[in-house]
């Protein structure tokens, strides 16, 4: 794993926005997975800025969105596919024909995983899968002691996640205890991975995954399996890690 230390949040999110910007430009038909949460909005608003500055376009470009609750709607501020039309599809010029998002609401949840992965599979495999980290070094929905071979699936919530994530909801009730995330197997299938690590809040859960052995406990230390993944972190969240 090669790790980019940047100085601020905002480095991070312009450092991972040419990181992205050179593979689209590079590839034919880039196949891109995307995550939601706090640290890649940044990344997002870059992007938008290069768009419009005519650096970069997304008509031939593919999106797998990593996760998405279970029972909320699409229309739902707090579903991750409003968020990504919200935060970087509206504004940009990609066919939502392109956009896979699971779907939380889907009437058979399995089939949705199924159909999720075949899609996946019809599209080749994804080119680079951007991720954030859970405090507890989940990555998507996958918290710890997730089985290393996991496929797209429904995923139960840990209380520390739901717990994190009640920052976007009225009140912590209305947080979904379930979600449909991509498996662990699946993320690792990705050609390149880009972890994106931001805040002293992750500075433990980034020590914790270079230290630690490769285990389910720690769902991020199966990237130290990867062939080719960088890691951009910002000072506050390699602070932990420094004095190791
Ligand atoms: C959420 C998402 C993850 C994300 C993580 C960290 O639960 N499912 O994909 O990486 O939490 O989020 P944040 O970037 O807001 O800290």
């Amino acid at each position: 794993m090669k790790i980019i230390q940047v100085k601020d949040y905002d480095a991070l999110s312009e450092r991972a926005c040419s990181f992205l910007v050179e593979r689209i430009n590079e590839l034919e038909n880039p196949v891109l997975g995307l995550a939601t949460g706090s640290t890649p909005e940044g990344l997002y608003k870059q992007i938008i800025k290069k768009y419009n500055q005519g650096k970069v376009s997304f008509q031939q470009v593919k999106t797998f969105n990593l996760d998405e609750y279970v029972g909320i709607e699409r229309t739902d501020p707090n579903s991750y596919y409003y968020f990504m039309k919200d935060k970087l599809f509206d504004h940009i010029d990609i066919s939502l024909d392109n956009v896979q998002i699971p779907n939380g609401i889907a009437p058979d949840l399995r089939q949705e995983c199924e159909e999720y992965e075949e899609a996946i599979q019809a599209a080749g495999e994804i080119d680079i899968q951007v991720l954030g980290i859970g405090a507890n070094g989940h990555i998507g929905f996958n918290e710890p002691r997730t089985s290393f071979t996991s496929r797209t699936q429904v995923a139960d919530l840990e209380a520390s996640t739901i717990e994190a994530n009640s920052r976007f909801f009225h009140s912590i009730e209305e947080v979904p205890t379930q979600a449909i995330s991509m498996g662990i197997e699946t993320i690792m299938e990705s050609k390149e991975i880009l972890l994106l690590i931001s805040g002293e809040n992750k500075a433990e859960a980034l020590a914790t995954l270079l230290t630690c052995d490769v285990t389910e406990e720690v769902p991020a230390s199966v990237l130290k399996k990867h062939s080719n993944v960088t890691i951009i972190a910002d000072e506050a969240a390699c602070s932990v890690m420094n004095q190791v």
